[in-house]
């Protein structure tokens, strides 16, 4: 087959760096390394239970529990050692984070540092492993405050607590029927196609735009007694379809891998929403600010959606701790507007809910 008119994610990567004349080609062999591990991790995947390194662990790593205190599939562990090590040695990290590290990941001393940060979550969705359901990895990049640059010495959490709208860069993977790698570089959204002869990212979705309206949304339902008023009256709505506020009939979707969600969202418009609920007091929210909600919420604005805590967007939250978690709502750019004006308007205590009356925050 002729490598015919499509770019190479290399090509693209170095197109961009036309517009930075200064730049020293450092970010882009970052982002080479961060696309290598992708096509590691893809390769891994892909061999399923047929893979050693899977088949002689079972389903479970053997017990393991991350600093998120969810047991570690020997898939996460495998994917989190692919992204250090692919990314430790080339000199373009300061340091790193992942959701399956406590603490920051410290390049070992005898390997040059560079100027970025890279956070990412290893292996989103691993939850759906095991039957067989798309999952992805999730990868943001930060600039290193000066101080990291200047004296080379270890990362600290503190330096890693940057809002997303200061990412570099942001993108996943999703490894689906087919590996995809969806990228910006601060410069819209950009989608690659895997081709597994060449073992190339080839530019197949040149311009990503959500559309800003949808009639689909995606939210997980059981936990419904826990949303707070303006989520409830949202879902209510779109659930009263055409003989209700909206005046129109919605879609639900639920995949549990938000990196699919996500890829859904970007191709034909949608709303996702993980928010802030009563589950669990002690954690606000579902998803991590850093290497989940930060590097999606950076995609959808750079393709013309939206993401938003609710209350705030989510590029302007200041990050306390390094897997803080957050609620996250994030895709058509309307609906994301409408589900921040019910969190700004006052609870509308008489509000009549079609499918959860009987249950309803809004009665006791
Ligand atoms: P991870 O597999 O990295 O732990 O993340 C899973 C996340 C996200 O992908 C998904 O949207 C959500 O957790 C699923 O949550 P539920 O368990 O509530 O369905
Ligand atoms: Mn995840
Ligand atoms: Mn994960």
């Amino acid at each position: 087959m002729p490598l015919s008119h499509r770019s190479t994610l290399t090509q693209y990567l170095i197109e961009q760096r036309r517009r930075f004349p200064g730049a020293s080609g450092d970010f882009n062999a970052l982002i080479l390394d961060v696309a290598l591990a992708c096509k590691a991790i893809a390769r891994t995947v892909a061999f399923g239970d047929l893979g050693s390194a899977v088949s002689w662990q079972g389903g479970e790593s053997g017990g393991n529990v991350n600093v998120q205190g969810e047991t570690q599939k020997p898939l996460d562990v495998i994917s989190n050692q692919v992204f250090t090590r692919i990314n430790e040695w080339g000199g373009y990290c300061a340091g790193m984070a992942s959701e399956e590290i406590d603490e920051p990941y410290q390049i070992p001393a005898q390997l040059p540092r560079g100027k970025y940060l890279l956070l990412f979550d290893p292996l989103d969705g691993s939850s759906n492993i095991d039957v067989n359901v798309s999952v992805g990895s999730i990868f943001s990049v930060l600039r290193a405050p000066q101080d990291v640059i200047d004296s080379g010495r270890d990362v600290t959490e503190a330096d890693f607590l940057q809002p997303g709208m200061c990412q570099v860069a942001a993108g996943y993977a999703l490894y689906g029927p087919t590996t995809m790698l969806m990228l910006s570089v601060g410069n819209g959204v950009v989608g690659f196609t895997l081709d597994p002869n060449l073992g190339e990212f080839m530019l197949t979705h040149p311009h990503v735009q959500v559309p800003v309206d949808t009639q689909e949304f995606a939210i997980n339902a059981s936990n419904s007694r826990f949303w707070e008023p303006p989520v409830k009256r949202y879902v209510d709505e779109c659930l009263a379809g055409r003989t209700g506020a909206r005046c129109k009939d919605f879609n639900m979707r639920w995949i549990a891998s938000m990196v699919a969600e996500a890829h859904r969202i970007l191709m034909r418009g949608g709303v996702f929403l993980y928010p802030r609920d009563t589950k669990d007091l002690t954690k606000h929210g579902r998803l991590r600010v850093l290497y989940e909600a930060n590097p999606i919420a950076f995609l959808m604005e750079q393709a013309g959606g939206r993401a938003s805590t609710g209350r705030e967007p989510m590029l302007d939250v200041q990050p306390t701790s390094l897997h803080q978690r957050i609620g996250l709502v994030f895709g058509s750019k309307q609906e994301v507007e409408r589900i921040e004006r019910y969190h700004c308007e006052p609870a509308k205590l008489d509000f009549e809910s079609p499918l959860f009356a009987e249950r309803s925050l809004f009665r006791n």
